[in-house]
């Protein structure tokens, strides 16, 4: 048993959609969050770069007392889980990545669409994973520049972002595609504004709650699951922190205080 928390980062607030189902999953687990807002989009960088951020955000949570950390983002996972794992090897270490796997075991038509950044996309982790999983399906990717910015901007249903959201889905459609992966962490706060412009028959798959389940089963494993109360959990931007704050009940219905990130 451990009552330390769980630090999760992200490149920004996309990230609060997987501890959104970390705190469905593990109640009594007390939660760190970082977004690295004040170098969003990650997608865009290299990946020297997103490792460089994540080593700094690492230690700085692990100054925090994380017993476990979470890498709330797809991009910063091709780039850097990795090299955390080396660093750390004693310490649960949780990545994601785009759910080829369930979305390819799930397709009717035998394509399937992926929505990612850049650096998703180009990383060699991806190319791997599509190597191991997706022999039998035919995978369409779309980049989404633009897509992370209108999102940590608030702009969840604004004319731009359908207008993005649409030129890139209609290709897919088009295609065949029935099942659309969502691989990167911000997209789940537009999937109200996708599931419009899809067809129902259309499936989304995100990969949030499998990360949560992952997680559990990584405390269960070392026994460094918490009991409950948590405490509330304790936010820092490297970007502007009243930005966030006014972000978080949005994207989260919750009012609090969001630090200043130091590193
Ligand atoms: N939320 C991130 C992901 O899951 C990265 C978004 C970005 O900063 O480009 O990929």
């Amino acid at each position: 048993m451990s009552q330390a928390p769980v630090g999760l980062f992200d490149s920004g607030v996309g990230g609060l959609s997987v501890l959104r189902e970390v705190r469905a999953r593990l109640p009594d687990e007390s939660l760190l969050y970082v977004a690295d807002s004040g170098h969003v989009p990650y997608g865009e960088k290299s990946p020297e770069f997103i490792r460089e951020r994540s080593q700094k955000i690492a230690e700085f949570l692990l100054g925090q007392g994380a017993k476990a950390l979470v890498l709330a983002c797809n991009t910063a996972t091709a780039a850097a889980v990795a090299d955390l794992r080396e660093r750390y090897p004693e310490l649960p270490i949780v990545g994601m990545e785009p759910a080829v796997k369930p979305a390819a075991a799930a397709t009717r038509s035998g394509v399937v669409g992926v929505l990612a950044t850049t650096g998703t996309l180009k990383s060699a982790k991806f190319a791997a994973l599509l190597d191991r999983f997706a022999s039998d399906v035919r995978v369409i990717t779309q980049p989404c520049p633009g897509l992370v910015e209108q999102i940590e901007a608030g702009e969840l249903d604004a004319p731009l972002t359908r207008e993005l959201l649409h030129g890139w889905v209609e290709p897919l459609l088009a295609e065949g595609c029935d099942t659309l992966i969502l691989g990167c962490t911000h997209y789940p706060f537009i999937e109200p504004v996708l599931r419009e412009l899809v067809p129902e028959s259309v499936s989304l798959v995100d990969t949030g709650a499998a990360v949560a389940r992952h997680l559990q089963v990584l405390l269960d494993k070392r026994g460094l699951r918490a009991v409950g109360p948590a405490a509330a959990t304790r936010y820092w931007s490297s970007g502007d922190v009243q930005e966030m704050e006014r972000a978080l009940p949005k994207l989260l219905s919750e009012l609090a205080e969001v630090r200043s990130l130091p590193v």
